[in-house]
């Protein structure tokens, strides 16, 4: 049995995390690219500075566990991006690409807020506080994100594109 306890299983998901964000500083540069609305646009090069910061503190957080960064590839995250790219090639409307692009990018997120918040649980439990704030910041981030993204499709594009 290679994971015998909490702390093996939390070092693994940091492993799918890694892989995950490192897949996200790729992928954000196209969706700033391929949206049209300067909000959203600006949205997307800002959460990608931030997904930047991210693997910065997965770094930090392999640290904090005594172990060297490493990464495993996150299937997941490579499915939501391989659809928001079909996604792109969509003969559609700006503004519909627009929503389209949000959906995207909120799938995106949704995975993030459910990891880290297993994460940071997962590093309560073991005591680890410290693990726990650092992860928590990110998850804050992912959250905030989402709710922007929210208000953006609400607000703005959907009614347009409607
Ligand atoms: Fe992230
Ligand atoms: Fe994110």
């Amino acid at each position: 049995m290679a994971l015998k306890s909490l702390e093996d299983a939390l070092v693994d998901e940091l492993q799918d995390l890694l892989s995950a964000e490192t897949q996200l500083t790729q992928a954000l540069p196209k969706l700033a690219e391929k949206a049209t609305h300067p909000e959203l646009k600006a949205a997307f090069q800002e959460h990608l500075e931030q997904t930047k910061g991210h693997v910065e503190r997965l770094n930090q957080a392999f640290k904090l566990l005594g172990k060297s960064p490493e990464s495993k590839t996150c299937e997941a995250m490579k499915g939501l991006i391989k659809e928001g790219q079909s996604v792109m090639e969509e003969d559609a409307a700006p503004n519909v690409m627009d929503a389209f692009l949000i959906a995207a990018a909120q799938k995106v997120e949704h995975y993030e807020i459910a990891s880290y918040g297993t994460v940071c649980t997962w590093a309560e439990t073991i005591g680890n506080e410290e693990l726990a704030d650092l992860l928590g910041e990110t998850l804050d981030e992912e959250e905030e994100t989402d709710d922007k993204l929210t208000e953006l499709a609400e607000d703005v594009i959907n009614e347009e594109a409607a």
